[in-house]
């Protein structure tokens, strides 16, 4: 169905896989209450990426797309009232001629902007005139609609809930520059009177659509995340514990999320009093020119000798 698919792909998959990534290097968060020992920074690098495998997934999750039908009573000069009836109007195809991704305080901005999509549809339309008796008039036909400079733009959260992200959506919209109405066939006044009448009506009903269907995306991106695991099976003996800790960091040009990171005999829990929690990361590696930085506390490598060894 929607952003994701009963196609899901590997791209979904390995985009959760970098979101899932998206931890902190940021190790004296403010509002620090949980400690963690694993960050991972996404650098904007990271995010173009991760945004561009999102927007692909977006456009085929959207096409094609069957908008609501359009009824209409027009009053035409000398004709008199004509019922119309817009059936089947589907958007074929969209093409996005440029995105970005910004994260800051408010969320995770992402916007397509100067896409241009086709939309088809059946138009109807049927009416009564006086010729000495009454005649009933109608026709119908095909019609092409060209959408120009369309932008779609949403607002994401990013929060950890009991250990796992959330992802609500705070703002989206979908907005259209120009719609061209192209009729196959049709008398000059009908097209006329289809121009002027319906280009608001399927405007909006193409914004509408569009935004309804990316919050349902989104939804269902949402709810994939809450099926990540909080415990990776490294093998027989040591599992990882990869629970969300703390809210995510939003910066200016990247994301960081932190998890706890500890390595735990497996079925068994393991409660180690590691000091040096809060100590420097010892492993670090970060460059702007990379998509993910990983920072380990000294506590992954404690907590996995302690499985391993008995420490
Ligand atoms: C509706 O539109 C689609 C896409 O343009 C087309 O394939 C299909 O035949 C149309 N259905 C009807 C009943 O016209
Ligand atoms: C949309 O239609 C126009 C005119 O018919 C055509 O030039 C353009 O290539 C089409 N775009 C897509 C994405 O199909
Ligand atoms: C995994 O980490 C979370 C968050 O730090 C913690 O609440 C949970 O108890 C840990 N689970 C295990 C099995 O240690």
């Amino acid at each position: 169905m929607a952003l994701v698919s009963s196609s899901i792909t590997t791209t979904t998959f390995f985009f959760l896989f970098l979101l899932f990534l998206f931890v902190s290097a940021n190790t004296h968060l403010l509002q620090s209450n949980e400690e963690s020992s694993i960050s991972v920074l996404i650098s904007q690098k990271g995010l173009d990426f991760v945004k561009d495998i999102l927007v692909k997934q977006a456009i085929s999750s959207l096409t094609p797309l069957e908008l609501p039908k359009i009824h209409k009573s027009l009053k035409i000069p000398f004709i008199g009232n004509v019922k119309v009836v817009l059936s089947n109007i589907t958007i074929n195809q969209i093409q996005v001629s440029s995105s970005y991704v910004k994260p800051g305080d408010s969320g995770i901005a992402i916007v397509a902007s100067g896409a241009n999509a086709n939309l088809t549809m059946n138009w109807y339309y049927s009416y009564s005139t006086w010729l000495l008796v009454p005649v009933h008039i109608s026709d119908k036909g095909s019609a092409s609609i060209q959408v120009e400079g369309m932008e779609v733009g949403l607002t994401l959260g990013l929060e950890d809930q009991e250990g796992t992200l959330k992802l609500p959506l705070k703002e989206c919209g979908c907005n259209l520059k120009s719609i061209t109405i192209n009729l196959d066939g049709g008398a000059s006044w009908f097209y006329q009177g289809l121009v002027d009448a319906f280009e608001g009506q399927i405007r909006s009903a193409v914004e509408t659509s569009i935004s309804k269907k990316t919050k349902e995306g989104i939804l269902k991106l949402d709810s994939l995340l809450q099926t990540l695991p909080k415990e990776i099976q490294v093998d027989d003996i040591a599992s990882l514990n990869v629970t969300f800790v703390n809210d995510p960091l939003l910066g200016d040009s990247s994301i960081g999320i932190e998890i706890n990171g500890l390595f735990a005999v497996t079925k068994e829990v393991l409660v180690p009093n590691y000091g040096h929690m809060n100590g420097q990361p010892l492993a670090a590696c970060e460059g702007s020119s990379k998509m993910i930085g990983i920072s380990l506390d000294e506590a992954v490598f404690s907590s996995c000798s302690a499985v391993y060894f008995n420490e």
